[in-house]
């Protein structure tokens, strides 16, 4: 499975914070925002990545994340001109996927929780079309909502419902077949001029070929999008970090728990950053071993 980051829009709801530095640039307590869903993508063994971005802001993601050899994938860059919606990574992704299938995370989106690698390494060998990722939220009318039977069941996918069938919102992480390339390059705008991931999503559903796992039981879900969302994702971060001495989504960390690079790279990549508290983090895990 290839993995896409789409990390381009233009963040206008942080303005102006986002007025010369991209959004997913920006740093979620103590490390840049990119870091997260990079991250989740390490978490399922998903080690090819696409990252779009604007196409002024590429070079400073280049900057940061590099070739990815620093945690054991390989990265790739896409433009995308103007923010034509979230099914738009898939048309822009396709060279970079093949034949393969796809998993697309937005690249502002957070997650944390107890065995979230074990979560999507099950989901991906389940996926037979599209699996979605579900939360619940107390406002569900600002998302993308699943309507699931009394089975639990996904049968509808509806974006920013006036009256919710639920309060299951559909997370910014998504896993589809092959197919999905072919259902994204057949969409026409919404109503609201972008592709929607919404209809991708649909196309799936109505075959009955897809489900959503919800995430439960102390997980956590979040988006940076507003000045409120950022600090509240900061102020998670810092909270459970501190608690706990452990880090969330340090990339070089997963990389190294997971075998795809050895104590030699992730002592450079710790060299890297110096005398940071971040690089003498990755410094005293190369010391205890993989996890
Ligand atoms: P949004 O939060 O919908 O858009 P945005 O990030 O540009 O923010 P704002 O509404 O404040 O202008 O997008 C969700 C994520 O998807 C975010 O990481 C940006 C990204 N995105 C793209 O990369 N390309 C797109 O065409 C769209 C619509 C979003």
């Amino acid at each position: 499975m290839k993995g896409i980051i789409l990390a381009g829009g233009n963040g206008t709801r942080l303005a102006p914070m986002t007025s010369v530095v991209s959004k997913q640039l920006l740093p979620v307590y103590d490390k840049p925002m990119i870091y997260y869903p990079l991250s989740v993508l390490l978490l399922g063994r998903i080690t090819e990545i696409l990252v779009i971005a604007r196409p002024q802001d590429l070079p400073l993601f280049k900057q940061l994340l590099g070739d990815g050899s620093r945690f054991g994938a390989r990265l790739d860059y896409a433009a995308q001109d103007s923010p034509r919606g979230l099914a738009d990574a898939l048309i822009l992704g396709r060279e970079h996927v093949g034949d393969d299938d796809v998993a697309l995370i937005l690249g502002d989106n957070i997650f944390h929780g107890h065995d979230f690698g074990g979560i999507v390494t099950d989901a991906i060998k389940n996926n037979t079309g599209a699996t979605l990722f579900g939360y619940e939220v107390s406002d569900p009318e600002r998302y993308g909502v699943a309507a699931l039977d009394r089975n639990g069941e996904l049968v509808d996918v509806v974006e920013k419902p006036a009256n919710p069938p639920g309060n299951l919102a559909i997370t910014g992480f998504y896993l589809y077949t092959n197919e999905a390339l072919d259902v994204a390059a057949g969409l026409a705008p919404s109503p609201r001029g972008e592709l929607e991931i919404t209809d991708v999503n649909k196309h799936f559903v109505d075959r009955g070929r897809a489900r959503i796992v919800p995430l439960t039981g102390g997980f956590a879900w979040l988006d940076a999008g507003t000045a409120e969302s950022y600090v509240d994702a900061c102020n998670y971060v810092h909270a459970i970090e501190t608690r706990q001495g452990r880090k969330i989504a340090c990339p070089e960390e997963i990389a190294f728990d997971a075998g795809l690079i050895g104590p030699a790279e992730l002592l450079e990549a710790a060299g890297q950053f110096g005398s940071s508290e971040y690089g003498q983090y990755l410094k005293r895990h190369a010391g205890r071993g993989a996890a």
